[in-house]
């Protein structure tokens, strides 16, 4: 499948190089540097290229992983998004990267939708950019990626990314989930950041029935 980044930074880069291991053909875009994309492009093999947001865009399925504050900038180089698989990594935070600058009646995910059109799927947001770049597989036990959307064709297309990337996808419904996920992003950022290390994952164990 054709992946279009717009973001080629810990967690574009990360993502990245995960699914094209996978092997998708992933297009990076949105760097201030030119060679940075070149090199992801390279390390990342498979077929992958650096390219504009706008090329991106044109991808089967895109995935956002800028700054929040950059959306604006973002959205203006990608173009049309009306209609497309967009997974978003985003968490809505504020320019001092400390809290998040929306919440509790609409999400990140819900705005991007609302605004784009786009078929939005909130998912790796909540996945420590050091445990994509350490690799999943190097974990003990397979973790967990929270997802959520509202178009079920595009959630389906999320949960297989999420495994191709080498997690187990847990799906929470429908989009305003990403209320929910948003503000778990910091408290697994809290635990990765204050904690021993930042190559953590979470999943969560059922009584069987
Ligand atoms: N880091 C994490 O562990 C983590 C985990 C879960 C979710 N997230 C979320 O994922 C998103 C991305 O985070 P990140 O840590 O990957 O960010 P990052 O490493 O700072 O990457 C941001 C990317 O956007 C590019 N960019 C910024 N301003 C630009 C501009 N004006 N023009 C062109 N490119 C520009 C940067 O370009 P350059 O290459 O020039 O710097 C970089 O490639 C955020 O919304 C964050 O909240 C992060």
């Amino acid at each position: 499948m054709r992946i279009g980044i717009i973001g080629a930074g810990r967690m574009g880069s990360g993502l990245g190089k995960l699914l094209a291991r996978a092997g998708h053909e992933v297009v990076y875009s949105f760097s201030r540097s030119r060679e940075k994309l070149e090199r992801l492009a390279a390390e990342s093999g498979h077929g992958a290229r650096a390219s504009s947001p706008a090329d991106a865009a044109a991808a089967e399925v895109v995935i956002l992983t800028i700054h929040w504050q950059e959306l604006e900038t973002a959205l203006a180089q990608a173009g049309n998004l009306a209609g497309k698989v967009v997974v978003d990594v985003t968490n809505p935070m504020t320019e001092s990267d400390d809290e998040l600058a929306i919440g509790f009646s609409t999400s990140g995910g819900e705005e991007l939708a609302r605004r784009t059109g786009a078929r939005v799927v909130k998912a790796f947001n909540t996945i420590p950019s050091e445990l994509l770049h350490a690799g999943p597989a190097r974990l003990p036990e397979r973790v967990a990626v929270c997802f959520c959307g509202d178009d079920d064709e595009a959630k389906g297309i999320t949960e297989q990314l999420i495994r191709d990337a080498g997690f187990d996808p847990v799906d929470v419904g429908p989009l305003h989930g990403a209320r929910y996920l948003e503000p778990m992003a910091l408290l697994v950022a809290q635990i990765a950041y204050e904690g021993p290390t930042p190559e953590v994952g979470y999943r969560f164990v059922a009584i069987p029935r």
